[in-house]
């Protein structure tokens, strides 16, 4: 997979890029990730990429014609363009699984007060990550770019993406390292048990009762499944 990143502020992207599984993946060219100043593609001498609104108002617009570049330059018949907007389609897990899938994303990240319309006629999908508005598009894009990678294939255990929160719509079982006990602060038995099926039956029990406790918005929007109703209700007679 290759990502293009368009910004004018390349620079926020070094640590994330060079740091843990971005950089590994990087490494291991199982991801290519490009960083691209959109100034560099400014016809301007001071490389100037924003300007004021037609019809007047307050606050800059970034310019139609740097944009309409550097897709021309990035762009091939694979690519999946995504603008980085509070305005865009909210960011979910389904949505980094699909983008997993793409050969090439160019990811354009937006500033100012907004951007010349025109650039939507060239954009595949407005993403935003949030009901919220941020400064720029930059921390988006490296949330998707996080998101996505992971999800590609052998860079991480394959085995620990079935059991993320939200594969499923589930949130994940609490975890436990060493030692057993802490000052007082124990480690459920079953876990020290060493018992494949009980431990396997709790994790289960724990991913789905932890999901109606912090999140029963999911809950609501992906009903218990019978499988999941049984599960609950034969740790509930476990508890008495
Ligand atoms: Cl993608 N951009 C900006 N500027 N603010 C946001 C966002 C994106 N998503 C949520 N807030």
């Amino acid at each position: 997979m290759i990502i293009d990143i368009v910004t004018i502020f390349p620079d926020f992207f070094n640590e994330f890029l060079r740091t843990s599984i971005i950089k590994r993946a990087q490494d291991n060219n199982q991801v290519v990730i490009n960083v691209h100043n959109l100034r560099d593609y400014s016809d301007n001498k001071h490389h100037q990429v924003d300007d004021t609104p037609y019809g007047g108002g307050v606050g800059m617009v970034m310019m139609f014609p740097p944009f309409y570049r550097i897709i021309k330059a990035l762009k091939k018949e694979n690519s999946k363009v995504i603008f980085l907007t509070p305005q865009g389609n909210v960011f979910n897990q389904s949505m980094a699984e699909t983008f997993t899938s793409y050969e090439h994303i160019i990811l354009l990240c937006g500033h100012y007060e907004g951007l010349d319309a025109r650039v939507l006629e060239l954009v595949d999908l407005e993403v935003s990550i949030g009901d919220y508005v941020l400064t720029g598009g930059e921390i988006p894009a490296m949330i998707l770019v996080d998101a996505v990678t992971r999800l590609i294939p052998g860079v991480i255990m394959e085995e620990s993406h079935q059991t993320d929160s939200l594969t499923n719509n589930r949130l994940k079982f609490p975890q436990y390292t060493k030692p057993e006990c802490f000052e007082g602060f124990k480690v459920p038995e079953v876990l020290l048990s060493g018992h494949h099926k009980n431990i396997a039956d709790y994790r289960q029990y724990m991913s789905i009762e932890t999901t109606i406790q912090k999140r029963p918005d999911l809950i609501e929007k992906f009903p218990l499944t019978k499988e999941e109703l049984k599960i609950i209700k034969k740790g509930i007679e476990k508890n008495k």
